[in-house]
């Protein structure tokens, strides 16, 4: 319809129906559990209603809502109610804001209730509802919102500026949470969290992402962006501000490991293939495909950089400059920069290069030392097509392992010599401790030189990255690694490092996906048989430690999310990671009886999964009778047998028929399909394939949000060995080919096959 000859002023009124019973895309307004909600970002909204659906287009929003008041109690939208009666609300937000911060809920809910005082003295109402059932496992979401609410008074000086904050739990939702102005909307995966039912790592990211989502207040709503392709400036920056709340509130050091190992394991990859893209992308054909790990991920690596670059002051000065300007409008990344460098007088225009430009750079190193003039020359190359400026963090260690020199080496050329005099013998260079920068590193270290680093640098990522480099080559090329040389250093690693979460960290394997990448043809069977080979090499030397090191880890059934206990879980799990593939499968039994905690349980109950064993049909009916009750229990249920290394496409599909599997739920989905495709011993092959790209055509027509995330798997086909590769490429013509592809999953396939 078209409208013409209008006034320059008039009023608009568009009444129309549309069906949220039937939409399974869960895009817009749609059902979950018989409650109604929304989900409007990026183009939801349309759905819901004709509007100017663009991100600048900022308004006043006024709500009414009318509905059954015994099916519908709860009644909800963004800002202030301002009035209620049996049946019809109507809230008002006082903030002008784009569509995609609206927000409806309408169901019947259980609800937590609390408060906060600000900084200045406001009282905020808080508000957590979820279905009644789960009303128990919604404290620490409560706790997790008020620890936010403190830390971003304390980091960034921020307040919250409304009277109340809402947040709604949902089992079905495409992604993690919404930040839906003063009601956000949740995953319910990340709102409940008990020690019965969440592991650690569970209630870190309910803790994350409510961190996360609460942070887009000021770096998402108060300053939103000008047009999509902008996304990374709320999302970098708040993924960078949510990091750096669990790095505060938790095990800096840890976090740092985890965030790095995700970084290369999956956005790496993401940057090395078809759907490559700069973090400001300039085009694209579904915005929902944009919410990528360079967008989210990349993207709080480069906030990182300008952080490092400025220093933690300097940061926070750009961060002011930056409210004090474009407080309540929609602005671009260019903007965000200008404040950083105006308020320092820094110039980022060398820098602009992360944003422009996709791919990983690479950089190498070379060091020379000359005895004579006592005097280190190093050289620092770009390999790459542009050049980057980059901090490049270092320490020279002496023969004795004490670090006499480190700081911080600022790249911006091509070639750069540093040189440093006074150096009295020849030292260990550590390069880019802490992950300073995102970039693939080449250096001139030898095997001794990097076991050196494990047993002495101060960093723990360096240490832990070392550590990696080297079981990597000893998983890829045994014979050019002095393995016992390594397993001592282990050992001393084990015996001596206090840090019990950074050892479980060194004894833990670079992952297959992570070894996909670091060969030119992947054959993912010999993968994983040298991987486990390597398995076997540490059971044959570290059996009676690791055992050792297990029964002094007995722990006495109190639960605490202290980096010490987490340490102490996670160790104990990895130990028991190992010895369950040797003879000790019984440990893993007595564990999973005697779990007091989830994180406990879910390690025996995979490991039972993992090996063929006495044990493991009684344990999966003992879990699914006490737990079938808990969808986020379930979810692992599910999970742990679509990733074992026992079950092909035939378990699979016996998973789908199980009662509780529901094709239209994402999580279970992923849990199971997601799951499949990462299961590197049954899913590569024709029958894996075949299946698979089924199921795509499938969410083709309910749910192609989620089936372009999940058809991402072939994304790599060129790369595999040759049987493979041809049946990744017929899957992937076969979907091409088929009739009414959605535009998310045409844009992912048409780039793979290009
Ligand atoms: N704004 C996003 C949610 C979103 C993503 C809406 C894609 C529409 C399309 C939200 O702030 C977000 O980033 N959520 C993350 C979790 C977060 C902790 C990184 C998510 O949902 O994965
Ligand atoms: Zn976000």
């Amino acid at each position: 319809m078209q409208l013409h000859q209008l006034k320059d002023e008039f009023v608009l009124e568009v009444v129309n129906r549309i069906h949220p019973e039937t939409n399974t895309s869960l895009n817009g307004l749609y059902q979950s559990s018989g409650n109604f909600c929304t989900q409007c970002e990026a183009h939801g909204f349309r759905q819901i209603t004709y509007y100017l659906d663009r991100p600048d287009v900022l308004s006043v929003f006024t709500t009414h809502i009318i509905a059954d008041k015994d099916k519908y109690p709860v009644l909800l939208s963004n800002g202030n109610l301002i009035k209620e009666s049996a049946g019809k609300v109507t809230w008002h937000d006082p903030t002008s804001k784009p569509c995609y911060l609206f927000a409806l809920v309408a169901g019947d809910f259980a609800v937590l209730e609390d408060g906060y005082t600000t900084l200045s003295g406001r009282e905020v109402a808080l508000k957590i509802y979820v279905e009644h059932h789960n009303i128990s496992k919604t404290q620490f979401a409560m706790d997790s919102l008020k620890r936010s609410f403190a830390w971003d008074e304390s980091r960034f000086n921020l307040e919250y500026d409304l009277d109340i904050y809402m947040i709604v739990a949902v089992d079905d939702f495409n992604m993690g949470a919404m930040e839906n102005k003063g009601l956000n909307i949740f995953n319910s995966a990340y709102v409940l969290a008990d020690p019965k039912t969440a592991t650690d790592k569970d209630f870190i990211n309910v803790e994350a992402v409510i961190g996360h989502e609460y942070f887009h207040n000021w770096t998402g709503n108060r300053v939103t962006c000008r047009d999509w392709f902008q996304l990374s400036l709320k999302e970098g920056l708040t993924v960078f501000r949510d990091q750096e709340f669990t790095s505060d509130l938790h095990s800096r050091s840890i976090k740092r490991i985890e965030d790095v190992n995700a970084l290369r394991t999956f956005q790496f990859a993401e940057d090395a293939g078809p759907m490559k893209h700069p973090v400001r992308p300039e085009s694209y054909i579904e915005m929902n495909n944009f919410y990528t790990l360079t967008i989210y991920e990349k993207g709080a690596e480069v906030i990182r950089m300008i952080h490092s670059l400025l220093g933690e002051a300097g940061f926070q000065k750009g961060m002011k400059l930056y409210f004090e300007r474009h407080d309540g409008d929609a602005v671009t990344i260019d903007d965000f920069v200008a404040s950083m460098s105006d308020a320092n007088n820094f110039d980022f225009e060398p820098f602009m290069t992360w944003y422009t430009q996709p791919g990983t750079p690479t950089i190498s190193i070379v060091s020379n030392y000359d005895e004579g003039s006592q005097r280190l020359s190093v050289e620092v190359q770009q390999l790459n097509e542009y050049d980057y400026l980059l901090p490049l963090n270092y320490a020279l260690l002496d023969a004795e392992g004490a670090i006499f020199k480190q700081g911080v080496l600022n790249i911006n050329q091509k070639n750069q010599t540093f040189v440093f005099d006074d150096v009295d013998s020849e030292p260990t260079a550590s390069w880019l401790r802490g992950f300073s920068a995102p970039v693939n590193l080449l250096t001139d270290l030898d095997f001794k030189q990097k076991i050196f680093l494990v047993g002495h640098e101060e960093d723990a990522f360096s240490v832990w990255d070392n550590a990696q480099q080297i079981w990597l080559s000893l998983i890829m090329t045994p014979d050019k690694v002095d393995e016992d040389l390594f397993f001592d250093a282990i050992e001393k690693v084990i015996k001596d490092t206090e840090d019990k979460s950074l050892i479980s960290e060194i004894l833990t394997l670079p992952s297959e996906r992570f070894m996909h990448q670091q060969v030119d043809v992947i054959d993912v069977f010999d993968i994983h048989q040298k991987r486990e080979m390597v398995i076997k090499k540490i059971l044959n030397r570290f059996e009676s430690l690791l055992l050792e090191t297990y029964y002094s880890l007995i722990n006495d059934g109190n639960y605490e999310l202290t980096p010490e206990a987490v340490g102490q879980r996670s160790l104990k799990n990895i130990c028991l990671y190992y010895l369950s593939k040797g003879q000790h499968i019984d440990l893993a039994n007595s564990q999973f009886n005697n779990a007091t905690c989830m994180s406990e349980q879910i390690a025996a109950f995979n490991a039972l999964l993992g090996t063929d064993n006495q044990y493991q049909d009684l344990a999966k009916s003992s879990f699914y009778q006490t737990f079938k009750e808990d969808v986020q229990v379930m979810d692992k249920f599910f999970a742990a047998q679509s990733t074992s290394p026992l079950a092909n496409v035939t378990d699979i599909q016996r998973l789908m028929e199980h009662e509780l599997f529901s094709f239209n739920t994402p999580n279970r989905l992923r849990s199971v399909i997601g799951g499949f495709s990462q299961n590197y011993v049954n899913f590569h092959n024709q029958a894996g394939y075949e299946f698979f790209t089924d199921i795509i055509l499938k969410l083709n027509k309910t749910n192609p949000q989620i089936g372009a995330r999940l058809v991402s798997v072939y994304n790599h086909w060129k790369r595999f060995t040759p049987e493979l590769k041809k049946l990744q490429q017929q899957q992937l013509e076969k979907i091409i080919q088929s009739d009414d592809l959605s535009k998310d999953i045409f844009e992912i396939v048409q780039a793979a096959l290009k």
